[in-house]
């Protein structure tokens, strides 16, 4: 699990424009390539880290991805895309365990949120798993809390 680079623009931008992900996105349209890289580079150039985005490789091959944007004081959204190809492997938890990690070893003791489709069954059912607990189903992105 590394931080992401420029040179993983093209593999996300993929990842962000596929039908099986976008379908359960907030944003549900596609986005140009120009869009997204303008995109990308503002999240790298935030020096305050409060946004990161990491990606996690085995073999040489991207897996998927993690976002973490913060949100709040001691407070943070993540988000997680799995490589369709990945998908149905238990890679998920996987990553979402390690961005845990990340954060922990920093000394964080912070709230993760996460907002999942109400349809979106892979998705709540991973959270779940991975500790996180549903804290409102009332709006279609049901809201997930997590507590490191
Ligand atoms: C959501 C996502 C991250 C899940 O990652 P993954 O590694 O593929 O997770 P898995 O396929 O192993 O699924 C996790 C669990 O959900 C279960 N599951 C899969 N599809 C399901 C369905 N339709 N209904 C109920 N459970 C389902 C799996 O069986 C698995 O449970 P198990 O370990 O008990 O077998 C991945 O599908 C993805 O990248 N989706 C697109 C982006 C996205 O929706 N991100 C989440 C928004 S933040």
């Amino acid at each position: 699990m590394r931080l992401a680079t420029l040179e993983d623009a093209r593999a996300i931008f993929k990842w962000r424009n596929h039908p099986e992900v976008r379908k359960f996105a907030r944003n549900v349209g596609p986005i140009s390539f120009t869009t997204h890289l303008a995109w990308i580079k503002n999240k790298f150039s935030d020096q305050a880290k409060t946004a990161r985005i990491f990606v996690f490789e085995l073999d040489n091959q991207r897996i998927g991805m993690t976002r973490i944007d913060k949100v709040g004081i001691n407070t943070f959204e993540i988000s997680i895309i799995i490589d369709p190809e990945y998908q149905g492997k238990g890679y998920g938890k996987s990553l979402l365990d390690m961005t845990a990690s990340i954060l922990r070893n920093e000394g964080l003791s912070c709230l993760i949120l996460a907002f999942v489709h109400k349809n979106n069954y892979s998705s709540r059912k991973l959270f779940l798993q991975s500790g996180y607990v549903l804290a409102d189903e009332s709006t279609l992105f049901q809201k997930y809390e997590f507590n490191l």
